[in-house]
């Protein structure tokens, strides 16, 4: 029976991923920094990034979907050996690298850094790499984009957007994550190469939203204000501390267009992204979390 190691198993992108390889019958070791059940087939460490529990000294796969940048230097020293790794950075590797908020710069630098890392231990060991970037994840509640908005949302019954904001957007589910990483292991196309995934649809951020609040239950309404009235209303959310994750920067990019090829994902590993169909359940924290 093959065997993974998974970091970040217990986020919303590497839940699904251990699920995915539990079905396909992999027996899992996953590292949590908090004492998790185990179950049938998936065995939980206890550790961190800097403090790393005895682990089994080889794996047949090893998947990060945790801080790459910590990844990326737990691989360079570690001992335990694989001969293939999947490993997930983001797009914003290419979107934020030039944005006015240093908080973002700081997180190109990390992502870069962890990418390289692997790369390059990957090379020296004669390990298959494969790096998969994101764009926008959602699907489980667990998101600080779209559940953070749909949140809002229900509480106000309604959601401001400045007007204009078109810039176009990809939103992409956790499950079709995961089934990448089950594609691409399999696929030497894919080895030592880094792929944009983008979701199966591209639209713009306005109706991004208002997909979302449609979907709501009850929906909540699209309030489209004129730049100035928005950006008063989001000061005061600010100062309430309800705007986490909307500075200058992101509110700027609602205008940009963010906009990622997934061909060569499909090319090499068959990437089929579903469609942006949003269900009121996408944006519910599983109980656990709440
Ligand atoms: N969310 C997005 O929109 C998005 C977009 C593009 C790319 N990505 C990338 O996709 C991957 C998965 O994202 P996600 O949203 O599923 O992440 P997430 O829900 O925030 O989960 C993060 C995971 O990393 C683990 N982790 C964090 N710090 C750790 C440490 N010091 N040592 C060990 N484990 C640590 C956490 O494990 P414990 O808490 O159990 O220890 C958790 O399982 C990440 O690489 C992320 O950068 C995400």
């Amino acid at each position: 029976m093959r065997r993974a190691l998974v970091f970040g198993g217990t986020g919303q992108v590497g839940q699904s991923v251990i699920d995915r390889l539990r079905t396909d019958g992999w027996r899992v070791t996953a590292l949590s920094r908090r004492a998790q059940p185990d179950v049938e087939g998936l065995c939980w460490l206890r550790g961190d990034f800097d403090a790393m529990p005895p682990m089994p000294g080889a794996f047949d796969a090893i998947i990060s979907c945790g801080p790459l940048d910590r990844f990326g230097r737990w691989y360079a020293q570690t001992d335990v050996t694989t001969p293939r790794v999947v490993a997930f950075g983001s797009t914003s590797i290419e979107t934020k690298q030039v944005s006015a908020d240093a908080i973002e710069r700081d997180l190109v630098r990390r992502l870069g850094e962890g990418e390289a890392n692997v790369f390059r231990t990957a090379r020296s060991r004669a390990v298959a790499a494969t790096l998969l970037r994101p764009t926008l994840v959602y699907g489980v509640g667990r998101d600080a984009s779209l559940t953070r908005i749909a949140q809002l949302a229900r509480r106000w019954r309604r959601f401001p957007l400045p007007r204009g904001a078109n810039g176009l957007r990809q939103p992409v589910h956790v499950d079709d994550l995961a089934d990448a990483v089950l594609a691409c292991l399999e696929q030497p196309a894919s080895f030592g190469r880094a792929y944009a995934l983008p979701g199966g649809e591209t639209l713009p951020y306005r109706e991004m939203v208002a997909r979302v609040l449609s979907a709501l239950q009850p929906p909540a309404q699209l309030l489209e204000l004129p730049p100035t009235l928005f950006r008063a209303v989001l000061r005061i959310a600010q100062a309430s501390g309800r705007a986490q994750g909307l500075g200058g920067a992101a509110v700027a990019r609602m205008h940009d267009d963010l906009v990622f090829d997934a061909e060569s994902a499909q090319a090499d590993f068959g990437y089929a992204p579903r469609r942006f169909q949003p269900r009121a359940d996408m944006f519910e924290a599983p109980r656990n979390d709440a």
